[in-house]
């Protein structure tokens, strides 16, 4: 029916190179409301020497979350993560190795396996908490991002880690972090002190995992957790089938908690901000608390947790409202056509650098009814607003390469969150945070909140 030729998107700001680079430093979010209001889900930035073709919404980011890697690459745009992963590993290797190394991911992290991890993100949460007063003040950005690397180097970097060299190690994680700047995207080799300090960091950790899976290999020692699915993991179509060495397992490590951690942290504390500021949202998940106990007990196993759906709901819209990864990228590897929800038909050239945006995407008033609202009944039957189209809700990616770690990122949460409903109230002392959209990993604005420890516990 549509006989008219496709055409290139339209180019949003006139002038290439200055106008694209000005818009881009301004912030992404800025750049892709404007170039949303000028010329709808569709359209083209250029920026230094690329091209960034936006595509905002589910009408139009079908191909980006559903084509393979030969269509739309991760490899060119993710590729400034080598020198924190480290050589050898995700993308710092061809798509083969890439795809099998992928499959260890999802072993990993599947659900049999998440049966084990939950008790210890209880544990850790537990008493983590039990170290607080009767009453004080904290930010949940810093407080949770200081649990979770406890947690993680308990499920993920095992027992060693966290019983003798815990400091040690997340020191040298901040070393990676710190070493992780927004030129480090433009620039990853480029020498500064933070550069230099994530490439010294990077080879202790080498040194230090080298170590403990040397020992676990000789005393045949096996643990459960996520180090020891790597060293079990063994290639089948590349490298003539041989296990991963220590170099692989530390650098799948590595990519694991960088994946995980930032991701996590912000989402828990989003869940509880959002949750303290509609007192109505508290409440319910409180009182699902009690059904909880009442039906399970006061253990949190992962059918007590799986039966939380008001605080699942919560968390979604707390990530809905606020993904801490605003923007995800391709690199097409071949034109292809997009149709809009206007009927216009453009084809994206080979080349482009593609974008989407679960931020801007999450607020788009035909997708999610009054988007800028906390409420996470959209989520329930029979509205299931993300539900209404495919790739609606894309906080956790979707598609070919959405989150591995969805389901362990969920459990986590709302372990944490269920351990402080039971114990604790809460009141915002600083008025509602917004999203510091300078980080790479977009988190709340600091915001001090006071936590009072309940007379009764529930
Ligand atoms: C991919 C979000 C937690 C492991 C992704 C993607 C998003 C995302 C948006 C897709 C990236 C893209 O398409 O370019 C989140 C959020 C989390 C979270 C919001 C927490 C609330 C985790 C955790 C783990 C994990 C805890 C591991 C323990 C992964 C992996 C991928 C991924 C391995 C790559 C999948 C692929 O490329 O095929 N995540 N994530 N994530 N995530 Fe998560």
């Amino acid at each position: 029916s549509n006989s008219l030729p496709a055409k290139s998107p339209p180019i949003f700001e006139g002038t290439p190179f200055i106008g694209g680079i000005m818009k881009f430093i301004k912030g992404p979010m800025k750049l892709m409301h404007d170039g949303y209001m000028r010329s709808g889900e569709v359209f083209t930035v250029p920026v230094l020497h690329k091209n960034f073709t936006f595509l905002l919404g589910p009408h139009v980011s079908g191909h980006f979350f559903k084509a393979n890697d030969d269509e739309m690459s991760q490899k060119e745009v993710y590729e400034f993560n080598v020198p924190t992963f480290g050589k050898g590993v995700v993308f710092d290797v061809d798509h083969k190795v890439r795809a099998e190394q992928f499959r260890f991911f999802a072993e990993a992290l599947k659900s049999a396996k998440l049966k084990i991890y939950v008790p210890y993100f209880v544990q850790e949460a537990q008493d983590f908490f039990s170290k607080w007063g009767q009453e004080g003040t904290i930010d949940f950005a810093k407080t949770f991002s200081e649990l979770i690397i406890l947690t993680a180097s308990r499920t993920l970097m095992g027992r060693e880690v966290r019983e003798s060299m815990f400091h040690q190690v997340a020191d040298l994680f901040h070393d990676l972090d710190m070493g992780m700047l927004p030129i480090s995207v433009l620039f990853p080799y480029l020498p500064i002190p933070a550069h230099w300090a994530r490439d010294r960091a990077r080879a202790e950790l080498s040194r230090i995992f080298a170590r403990i899976i040397q020992a676990r290999r000789e005393s045949k020692a096996t643990e459960e957790d996520i180090l020891q699915c790597f060293i079990d993991s063994r290639y089948e179509k590349v490298y003539g089938g041989r296990y991963l060495n220590d170099e692989e397992i530390t650098g799948m490590l590595i990519a694991t908690l960088f994946a995980g951690q930032h991701t996590s942290s912000i989402t828990s504390a989003w869940t509880g901000l959002t949750m303290i500021r509609d007192k109505a949202s508290f409440k319910a998940a409180v009182e699902e608390q009690r059904q909880v106990i009442a039906k399970h007990g006061h253990e949190l196993s992962m059918e007590a947790l799986n039966d939380m759906k008001v605080l699942e709901r919560c968390m979604m819209e707390a990530l809905r409202l606020f993904p801490p990864l605003i923007m995800l990228l391709r690199q097409a590897k071949a034109p292809f056509a997009v149709t809009t929800s206007q009927g216009k038909t453009y084809v994206i050239p080979k080349g482009h650098v593609v974008a989407t945006s679960p931020a801007y995407s999450h607020r788009l008033p035909h997708v999610f009814s009054r988007p800028d609202e906390f409420d996470p009944e959209r989520f329930a039957a029979p509205r299931e607003e993300d539900k209404a189209a495919p790739f609606s809700f894309i906080g956790f990616g979707g598609g070919r390469h959405g989150c591995m770690g969805s389901n362990f990122a969920i459990l986590q949460i709302k372990s944490i969150w269920s351990v402080l409903l039971r114990s604790f109230e809460f009141e915002l002392v600083d008025t509602f945070p917004e999203p510091d959209f300078e980080s790479m990993v977009v988190g709340p604005k600091p915001c001090r909140v006071h936590f009072r420890r309940r007379s009764q516990p529930l």
